[in-house]
């Protein structure tokens, strides 16, 4: 018996998160009557319907993709602008794990495992991003000091981060720089960059974890190894 909101995020239907809010709402039925509570524990013999559709079991698939610009990190999109799903054709509903704004580039998972989505979402130490920024200016170390020690974003300080200055570029006048983060929140290297006078031109993700962009031009994109999936979930055990 496992616990109904894991079962649905494990369909792939949604996150672990989205699963109990549906339940909460009163959206989800087994065996055909209302179940509001989030402890309950379902087996693999109960009639499950999430929102009027009924849960059905797909094989987990795990894929990284380089994103390009100009895609928007969604499953579907109301302005009907192609987003990273329909850059991978596969008959799983994979959703992205996290976000990359619309023109930012490199590193994304998707998955319609919401177990193995939840690990890299959770804030965890050993789960950091790379990403290297392309400013307007020069940037000086007393930036980079501001910036590896914690900005005040949206009102709240950032975590310590890890910052590198890579290149200047006089004749242009930009910078190149590199953030790591454990973090994730909305558009934080860009409002990190706002916050000590910088604007951000372009921005890539390098990294996420142990995932990079090794043999994967813009757009390409590769599934994971069994052996990438369970070094994910060995985080769950420490
Ligand atoms: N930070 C941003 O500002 N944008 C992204 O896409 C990712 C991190």
């Amino acid at each position: 018996m496992e616990r109904l909101q894991k079962v649905i995020a494990n369909a792939g239907v949604t996150s672990r998160r989205k699963a109990e809010e549906l339940i909460l709402k009163g959206l989800v039925k087994v065996n055909g009557k209302v179940v509001k509570e989030l402890g309950s524990k379902v087996s693999d013999k109960d009639r499950i319907e999430v929102d009027g559709n009924l849960l059905t079991k797909e094989a987990k698939v795990y894929y990284l993709l380089n994103k390009p610009r100009g895609v928007i990190t969604s499953v579907s999109d109301e302005k009907n602008r192609k987003t990273v799903v329909d850059l991978i054709p596969c008959e799983e509903r994979i959703y992205p794990i996290g976000r990359l704004d619309y023109d930012t580039t490199g590193v994304l998972l998707l998955t319609n495992d919401g177990e193995f989505a939840n690990i890299l979402m959770h804030p965890n130490d050993k789960v950091d991003k790379k990403y290297i920024a392309k400013v307007k200016g020069i940037v000086k170390g007393d930036t980079i000091n501001a910036l590896k020690n914690g900005v005040i974003i949206d009102g709240r300080k950032c975590e310590k981060a890890k910052v590198k200055l890579r290149k200047i570029d006089l004749k242009n006048n930009t910078s190149m720089v590199e953030i790591i983060l454990h973090e994730g929140r909305n558009h934080q290297v860009k409002k990190m960059f706002e916050s000590v006078g910088f604007e951000v031109l372009k921005l890539k993700r390098e990294r996420v974890f142990i995932f990079d962009l090794k043999g994967l031009k813009s757009g390409e994109y590769r599934m994971l190894s069994k052996k990438e999936v369970a070094i994910v979930y060995s985080l769950q055990k420490k």
